[in-house]
């Protein structure tokens, strides 16, 4: 379907609401019947209408066609967050006895999810390099019921070979998820290359603002419901109907986004490569970066964030980098209209910092809608505060 098509027309049906260019927001928790039977259909199979918020709402289906049509996927659920996205999607695949294989250092309440909460119900992760297929296929046991990939990471952008991979899984009827923040369908079509179940924190791209979470999940209309009568109820974690707006209205300028986002990030990288206090960067497709074949092969473009190595002798030195910027803001977070920044070291205890571990030395730079130049004069100033 037309990229066109699917932002400003697909799911909306304006007959129904006054013509209303915006869709109105359906702020209701419950929806009333005329007849029992009807009653009695939804209460048989709640995916087939609207009795009560938690389950469907007529704003967020129009969100949900329209993040199902990005993706080229069947189906899709929007949660409140992309870490419920992530706990939602996992837990209806596995079951006490099992085993995933995860890409090592996935996204933080991912690892937390398999290294805290699943092994107190008899289900254990292996981490895997996950560079190659051979490291997943290595990693499976008889009981491997389920492959996490994060492709690119949003830290280290290391990188999965996607098809391969869900090939591979679907040999073995193993249920493959990839967070695919990073990418977003646009620039990285994951169901296409085979992916079961595509996972999106909509908190990034898609609301772009930085008012609002969200978390998407797409996949086949039967794994999706399964989700549905089962997690993404008992949870209670679907998307509120305000947030659903907003991030249809993020939608409607995310293809433009992105593309502003990407050449942005080409013009503060070029600088960034030549400033004597970089030490090193990271960015999947810069021609030092590891995989940066595999990174052009499936992805369509790199973007928004960039890991400098500060060339510097210690803590206070960035700290001080950061702090002198006046921009730039220090905050978590990435895929709004703001750039910012985050030391690795503010996650590191003053006492561990090890000047010889470059990664303590990281920054992670998240390039904005404003202007590169008044990105870069303020990189500028904050390098000389060093
Ligand atoms: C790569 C990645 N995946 C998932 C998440 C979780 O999304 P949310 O913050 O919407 O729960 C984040 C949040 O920072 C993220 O960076």
């Amino acid at each position: 379907m037309d990229l066109s098509s699917i932002i400003n027309e697909l799911g909306e049906d304006r007959s129904l609401y006054f013509n209303t260019v915006a869709p109105p927001i359906a702020q209701a928790s419950n929806f009333a019947f005329d007849k029992v039977a009807d009653m009695e259909k939804v209460f048989a199979d709640e995916m087939s209408g609207y009795v009560y918020s938690r389950g469907r709402n007529p704003t967020i289906d129009i969100l949900r066609k329209k993040l199902a049509a990005l993706d080229g996927a069947e189906d899709c659920l929007v949660l409140n967050s992309g870490a419920a996205a992530i706990f939602a999607g996992v837990l209806p695949f596995v079951s006490s006895g099992d085993h995933i294989v995860s890409v090592k250092e996935p996204y933080s309440w991912a690892r937390k999810l398999f290294d805290l909460i699943l092994p107190r119900f008899g289900i254990t992760t292996t981490y895997v390099d996950g560079g190659t297929v051979d490291s997943w296929k290595n990693a499976t046991q008889d009981n491997t019921k389920f492959y996490y990939l994060e492709s690119p990471n949003s830290w280290n952008y290391a990188i999965q070979p996607i098809g391969e991979v869900a090939t591979f899984a679907k040999s073995r009827g193993i249920v493959t998820m990839i967070d695919n923040s990073y990418c977003t369908p646009l620039y990285q079509p994951v169901i296409g290359m085979g992916i079961d179940l595509a996972m999106q924190t909509a908190t990034k791209y898609i609301g772009g603002h930085s008012d609002t979470l969200g978390g998407v999940l797409t996949g086949s209309h039967a794994l999706i419901k399964k989700i549905f009568d089962t997690e993404f109820l008992a949870i209670g974690s679907g998307l509120q109907p305000f947030n659903a707006w907003l991030l249809l209205r993020g939608l409607r300028t995310l293809p433009l986004r992105l593309q502003r986002v990407e050449a942005s990030t080409q013009t503060v990288l070029a600088f960034l490569q030549q400033h004597p206090r970089v030490k090193n960067l990271l960015f999947p497709f810069d021609p030092t970066f590891p995989q940066h074949e595999l990174a052009r092969k499936q992805m369509k473009a790199a973007l928004g964030l960039i890991t400098i190595e500060l060339d510097v002798p210690d803590r206070e030195s960035v700290v001080r980098f950061c702090e002198a910027l006046k921009h730039i803001l220090m905050a978590v977070s990435w895929g709004g209209h703001e750039s910012l920044v985050i030391p690795k070291c503010a996650g590191i205890p003053a006492a561990d910092f090890d000047v010889s571990n470059p990664e303590h030395r990281w920054v992670r730079l998240y390039v904005g809608l404003e202007e590169p130049d008044y990105l870069i004069n303020d990189l500028k100033q904050a390098f000389d505060a060093i």
